[in-house]
């Protein structure tokens, strides 16, 4: 027979020790990486531009970023390092090339593939957004996504 003194410790002392897990696990989440995750000294005036041509054109509605989004297209997150081609070194100024000339050679019209619209973006435009993809990929994100294909 369980104590009424027994059922009141157990609820206090449940309480008490979840209490302290979530305030551990807070202050655990802002350590859990290093520094910060983004450098904002290299948010220029073009990614911005790149976040706004992201969200006009409702890239989400097919693609993931990071995880979050549609998931009909390939993740875009390290689109950039996976695009800069086969070197084992990622190199941005390649990466953000091979984004741009994707973009503007679709739809591709290979019968089997999922096709992208074309955008008709403006070559600002298709700059800002390829700058976007790139600094996405500097962010620190403890190796998400896990595979180099997202
Ligand atoms: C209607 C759905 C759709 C929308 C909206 C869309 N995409 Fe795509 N995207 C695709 C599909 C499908 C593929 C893969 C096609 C293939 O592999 O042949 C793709 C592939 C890509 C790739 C190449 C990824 C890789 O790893 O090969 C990039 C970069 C990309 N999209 C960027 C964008 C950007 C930037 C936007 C917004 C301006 C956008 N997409 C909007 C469907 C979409």
């Amino acid at each position: 027979m369980q104590t009424k003194s027994a059922a009141r410790n157990i609820f206090y002392g449940g309480s008490l020790f979840f209490l302290f897990l979530l305030i551990a696990l807070v202050a655990h989440s802002h350590f859990y990486i290093t520094g910060t995750s983004t450098d904002e000294s290299t948010l220029s005036a073009e990614v911005l531009r790149g976040k706004k041509v992201w969200e006009h054109n409702a890239c989400i509605d097919c693609h993931t970023i990071l995880g979050e989004g549609a998931y009909f297209a390939p993740e875009l997150g390290n689109a950039c390092n996976r695009m800069d081609g086969d070197d084992e070194k990622f190199v941005m100024s390649d990466g953000k090339q091979a984004i741009m000339d994707w973009i503007e050679a679709q739809p591709t019209g290979t019968p089997g593939r999922r096709q992208m619209p074309n955008f008709n973006l403006s070559k600002e435009d298709l700059s800002a957004v390829a700058s976007f993809l790139c600094w996405t990929t500097t962010i620190k994100t403890k190796g998400w996504p896990p595979k180099e294909s997202g």
